[in-house]
């Protein structure tokens, strides 16, 4: 199959983001987040206003929960991970294709094996580093294999990633997720797209 073949399943997966991230935003009721929700369908916006940093209130978020928000026209996940979740990362450093984050996928505070400021808060541009489809969050023990430990499965092409966004060896998917430059303005607050020097992503 060519890859021109591929891109309404592509297409799917993007209107797919749009209907999650409209759920997410309404389950949650984080009223920062339907900004960036607004400009992801405002063409008119100008440049300047869609490259802007966006600020999310992540307090209401539970562990094991999922908050999308979109920015710059891409979904960016915010996942609370529970201690078991950040205590299996480690365990999976043999499956993964880089799992030092050895790759330029994430700025320097996340080049970890968390890939995270905290521990507990995951954030990471939700689009698989393959073809660009949206990866699903699939945080549950042997949902994809039985020794499957929790992470993001791409339904395109079978791309598999763990809890930090690492890919596994063997999947279409050449690269770690993306990790978007980003600061805590308070302990459950988060400013992406800049981080704590004032730097934003190109
Ligand atoms: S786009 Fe091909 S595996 Fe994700």
């Amino acid at each position: 199959m060519t890859i021109k073949e591929k891109e309404p399943e592509i297409d799917l997966a993007r209107r797919c983001f749009l209907r999650r991230a409209t759920s997410a935003v309404g389950g949650i009721g984080l009223a920062a987040t339907a900004v960036p929700f607004v400009e992801y369908w405002l063409p008119s916006i100008d440049t300047e206003a869609k490259a802007a940093p966006v600020t999310v209130d992540m307090s209401a978020l539970q562990p094991k929960q999922q908050l999308t928000v979109a920015w710059r026209g891409q979904p960016v996940w915010i996942i609370r991970r529970t201690q078991e979740m950040i205590d299996d990362l480690p365990k999976l450093n043999g499956e993964l294709r880089d799992p030092d984050s050895l790759e330029d996928q994430q700025p320097d505070y996340a080049k970890n094996i968390y890939r995270s400021i905290k521990p507990d808060y995951f954030i990471a541009i939700g689009v698989c580093t393959h073809l660009g489809c949206i990866p699903t969050y699939r945080p549950d023990v042997g949902s994809i294999s039985p020794d499957w430990l929790g992470g993001f499965y791409c339904p395109c092409h079978g791309s598999r990633y763990d809890l930090a966004g690492r890919v596994y060896k063997g999947v279409p998917a050449p690269l770690n997720l993306k990790i978007p430059r980003y600061s805590y303005l308070s302990d459950h607050e988060i400013m992406i797209g800049k981080d704590q020097s004032g730097a934003e992503d190109g």
